[in-house]
């Protein structure tokens, strides 16, 4: 893969494109641990959005809150048009649909076979798709975008670090979300295998056409999949641009996230 290369074409202007998400002025603490101080994005349809922040910057929190895994102190979440921090239950069910979230470390359940993991969020979420009789087909479908059709019956313990985060990703896929959140995609990765999830991403994006938030550390996987970066840092937006303008930025806090 051509490490320069950059999937998309940049010349569609953002503003014509549909907002898929909406965070403004999102905060959070943990008693005096002041996490996030009034953190904004937009993320816009077809984007791919690199979200880049040191260790415990809060980035995990941030896409908990957004999943409404963790709620919020203050700020607006919206997740194409609707604030999810003002639904109930159901409806924040409904929305997170929409989502598809590769949790960092890949939280496969593992006394489940593959089958099962996969078959999970489609049971629990019978609302968008009916009873369905047979899910074979929708789990053949996206262990085959991922490439892993054959480990359907395995166990997630028969599965190498890079696999069970393929596996993640395909259950991710199978609600056929708009947006995907990727947590870290290549951390606890060898090099090699980072290139292949991100050459997977890629591909993903092209056949499923989603929208995807970033968080990462990884300069090259940021290099590779980015459209767009925000740098975050004590909690708020510190810089924003694309990554040939952050990575030749001569500001000392930027330029050491790309050292
Ligand atoms: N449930 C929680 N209770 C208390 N503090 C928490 C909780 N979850 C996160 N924190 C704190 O919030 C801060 C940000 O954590 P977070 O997991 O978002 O970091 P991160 O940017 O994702 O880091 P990493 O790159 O290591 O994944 C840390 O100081 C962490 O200790
Ligand atoms: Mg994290």
């Amino acid at each position: 893969m051509n490490q320069t290369e950059n999937i998309f074409d940049t010349s569609k202007n953002m503003q014509d494109r549909k907002l898929m998400l909406e965070i403004v002025g999102l905060r959070k603490s943990f008693g005096d641990n002041h996490v996030l101080n009034g953190f904004n994005l937009e993320l816009y349809e077809g984007e791919n959005l690199v979200i880049m922040g040191k260790s415990g910057a809060g980035k995990s929190v941030m896409v908990k809150c957004l999943v409404g895994l963790m709620s919020a102190d203050s700020g607006s979440i919206k997740v194409m048009g609707k604030d999810i921090t003002k639904l109930n239950r159901a409806e924040l069910d409904d929305t997170r649909t929409e989502i598809g979230f590769l949790f960092q470390g890949n939280a496969l359940y593992d006394s489940m076979t593959i089958r099962e993991n996969l078959e999970f969020p489609l049971r629990r979420h019978k609302a968008k798709f009916g009873t369905v009789e047979d899910t074979t087909p929708l789990i053949m479908e996206a262990l085959e975008s991922v490439g892993l059709a054959h480990t359907i019956n395995l166990m997630p313990s028969e599965l190498s670090g890079g696999m069970q985060k393929r596996i993640a990703l395909a259950r991710a896929l199978i609600l056929k979300p708009k947006i995907i959140l990727y947590d870290e995609p290549t951390s606890g990765l060898d090099p090699i295998t980072s290139k292949e999830i991100i050459e997977l991403m890629r591909r993903v994006q092209k056949q499923y056409k989603t929208s995807s938030l970033i968080i990462t550390h990884d300069v090259d996987c940021a290099r590779v999949v980015s459209e767009r970066m925000i740098l975050l840092v004590d909690g708020t937006n510190y810089a924003e641009g694309t990554f040939a303008e952050l990575a030749s930025s001569n500001e000392e806090q930027i330029k050491a996230f790309f050292k």
